[in-house]
């Protein structure tokens, strides 16, 4: 009896089990979001939670993706694959933590809706609108597609329809989960002239967190930028590599948790330390945009396709050209007036630049900017370096035949300067505590509306009184200490508020001025990331410019930007020949910070040349596509390439990185991206007066070039060598 009541209950529970099965099924919706190549699938559950059952290579039929529904396998609460985790039930780091209005500090969100929307033939968007089944409040996910470029925006929308307000205690961007045998995260860290220090490291269980509470130069210690490859550490041209960004200024947060069953949770946005934002009744909160590309071959491909995207949709006039420019910075520092300004308007022509670029200094009268402790906030020209002004400047440099840019640094004060006297509530500091500048210098407390007005309206002034004014390059050199805002009711809103702030201003004056170049600087890179480069046309990667330092900066900021954004100055820094400087600076946009007096007649002649042979090839560098061949952390010389879309015409730059006994290059080099039925002409440029070409010139095919490759003979007294390719057609 006992036997037959076990085996009739038995039944009974796989009966259950049958029935709960086909009905979870049945009543399952799957949502499959699609690029050319990938699929993020979205579930939802019998009982109408959110969950990602997919993030990999697109099917070719779309009704299988609802035969993955345990791709991941399920703990007990089957929510630790949410597509937006919440507190409720969950046991793993949250997407998204609320204190409600009447302070009950839980969040669950079932699904309401999703719709599908073509923006253009390339992009689309989903939004899937969820929300809290007891407490009034709604969340939107975004998933933005650029489909031919395999790229993701992803954030959400925070809506509080409570009678007062609620407190955001956590509010990610993104909530993505994926699957593997093991994770590779590569992330970087730096400092002042030591930008983009990469680290790649294998995920261990827990909690791995990439974060910045410097509140502005928020880049400044550790981008938002990460590589997460699946399986094994991250190759140029195989394997699953995961790239992205987040669209953000200020203090970010992306988490990489690990699981117990082996899945990667990755959560990244806004940091909420100190933050717990203050959310009014019936006002939409936005997060930032997290970026994210995923290849299946490789970070080379994973970063094209984001330098595709970027130049496309993100960065200012991504499709257009750039300009080529001398800066004054190195070459004067403070130290300049008319006389010495329009001696270099004079080299900015004869070295065949563009533009001559004005750099800090030029302002400040009570308290003159001619050093870094007094003036920042004044921005009233010089009377003593400059008696007849900007304007003046500008019609010189027109007269000359050049444009003319100017440096500013809107968003900071010197507590030595009129606008400080004037307005010390303006200014980001604890009212109570001991005053902390970074540079000498405060930031200015942009969550302020009439801070906003001030900080638009020094550029704004600096266009409307000189309308031929060709360039800014933006600055920004201090991080927050002790952040405090006179202007915030809510301190905790302070950090947000101050980003959003800052991008209100940019936004206003793209508005006005939408392709004017500017250049987005923070002390070299202490700001480049996505969200800031939507309103600019270049960043400053460093301010080290020591040429091989540089060729490893640029190397790792090439694997997020395209070489277009990227303003590659010539200096004094290093011992390398101006030959080397020039041809690293080329990989990118090319400018000058030296002084071209002292150049010897041999020295310009080259440049004169060099910067010729730039404007030939720059469709290439600017718009093509970028291949790394040889990379300087494993090898003695560094080597890439960039190749325009019709691949008729490319660049490859190589670099010695190891000054020993012996090193460089002695065994060809494959090049890659180019048709390989094509004939291609190799031919070295940049050579320096009274050189001769060290390579076996001539037309090989694509196809030789590729399997067997080209020496470019890199080694002592030949340290870079940059080599032409160009279809030959017979
Ligand atoms: C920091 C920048 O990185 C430099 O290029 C220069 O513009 C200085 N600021 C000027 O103060």
């Amino acid at each position: 009896m006992r036997t037959y009541l076990r085996f009739v209950s038995l039944i009974a529970a796989v009966l259950i089990i049958v029935i709960n099965t086909l009905k979870t099924s049945a009543q399952e919706t799957v949502i499959p979001i699609e690029t050319k190549d990938n699929a993020i699938v979205l579930q939802v559950t019998a009982d109408k939670h959110l969950n990602i059952i997919y993030f990999g290579k697109k099917l070719s039929d779309k009704n299988e993706y609802q035969n993955i529904t345990h791709f991941f396998p399920l703990d007990g609460n089957g929510v630790f694959n949410s597509a937006y985790t919440t507190t409720t039930r969950n046991l793993f780091e949250p997407a998204i933590a609320i204190t409600n209005a009447d302070g009950n500090k839980t969040i669950d969100l079932v699904y309401v809706s999703h719709a599908f929307d073509k923006i253009s033939d390339d992009v689309s968007e989903v939004q899937v609108k969820l929300k809290d089944p007891v407490y009034n409040i709604d969340v939107t996910l975004f998933y933005k597609l650029y489909n031919s470029e395999n790229v993701i925006e992803q954030w959400s929308v925070i809506e509080n329809h409570q009678k007062g307000n609620i407190s955001l205690n956590k509010y990610a961007s993104a909530n993505l989960l994926v699957h593997a045998k093991s994770y590779w995260l590569k992330h970087y860290y730096g400092g002042w002239a030591e930008e983009m220090r990469p680290e790649e490291t294998q995920l261990t269980h827990g909690i791995k967190t990439l974060d910045s509470k410097l509140g502005a130069r928020a880049d400044y210690f550790q981008p938002p930028s990460f590589m997460v490859s699946l399986d094994k550490p991250s190759a140029e041209d195989d394997g699953d590599v995961l790239i992205g960004n987040l669209e953000w200024s200020g203090n970010y947060r992306i988490d990489f948790e690990l699981d117990p069953t082996d899945n990667l949770k990755l959560l990244a946005g806004i940091n909420n330390y100190a933050s717990d934002y203050s959310l009014k009744p019936n006002t939409p909160f936005e997060t930032p945009k997290l970026v994210y590309t995923l290849s299946h071959h490789g970070a080379g491909e994973a970063s094209r396709n984001l330098h595709t995207w970027a130049r496309k949709y993100q960065i200012v006039d991504g499709m257009g050209p750039r300009l080529t420019l001398l800066n004054n910075w190195e070459s004067t520092y403070f130290d300049f007036n008319e006389p010495k300004l329009s001696g270099l308007l004079k080299d900015t022509k004869k070295l065949g630049v563009d533009l001559f670029l004005l750099d800090d200094g030029w302002f400040g009268n009570k308290y003159p900017r001619n050093d870094d402790h007094a003036g920042l906030g004044d921005w009233q020209v010089n009377k003593a370096k400059l008696p007849n002004g900007i304007a003046h400047l500008v019609k010189e440099a027109k007269d000359d035949g050049v444009k003319f840019g100017i440096w500013v640094e809107p968003e900071m004060v010197n507590p030595k300067s009129e606008l400080y006297e004037k307005h010390p509530d303006w200014v980001v500091k604890q009212p109570k505590r001991d005053e902390y500048t970074m540079r000498n210098q405060f930031v200015l407390d942009l969550s302020n509306p009439k801070v906003q007005d001030f900080v638009f309206n020094v550029v704004d002034g600096l266009f409307t009184q000189n309308p031929d004014l060709a360039y800014i390059k933006w600055d920004c050199n201090a991080v927050m200490y002790n952040a405090y805002s006179a202007n915030e009711k809510d301190q905790s809103n302070f950090y947000v508020d101050y980003v959003k702030g800052l991008y209100s201003v940019l936004e206003k004056l793209r508005t006005k001025y939408p392709k004017v170049p500017m250049m987005l600087c923070s002390g070299g890179g202490g700001r480049v990331d996505y969200g800031a480069l939507k309103y600019f046309t270049e960043y400053w990667p460093s301010d080290d410019t020591e040429p091989i330092e540089r060729v490893f900066i640029q190397w790792e900021y090439s694997y997020l930007y395209p070489a277009l954004a990227s303003s590659n100055h010539v200096t004094d820094w290093g011992k390398e020949p101006i030959k080397f400087r020039v041809d690293v600076a080329m990989m990118g946009k090319l400018g000058f910070d030296i002084v071209v007096s002292k150049l010897s007649p041999d020295q310009l002649a080259f440049c004169q040349q060099a910067i010729k042979n730039y404007g030939d090839f720059s469709e290439a560098i600017w718009h093509g596509d970028q291949y790394r061949l040889q990379s300087p952390w494993d090898n003695d010389a560094a080597s890439l390439m960039y190749v325009d879309a019709a691949k008729t015409r490319g660049i490859m730059f190589n670099y010695l990185v190891n000054n020993r006994y012996h090193k460089g290059t002695f065994a060809p080099i494959k090049l890659k991206g180019l048709d390989a039925g094509k004939k291609y002409r190799i031919k070295e440029i940049n050579l320096y007066p009274g050189t001769r070409s060290g390579i076996k010139e001539g037309v090989y095919s694509g196809d030789f070039l590729m399997t067997v490759g080209i020496n470019p003979e890199v080694r002592e007294g030949r340290t870079s060598v940059v080599l032409a390719i160009e279809e030959e057609k017979s």
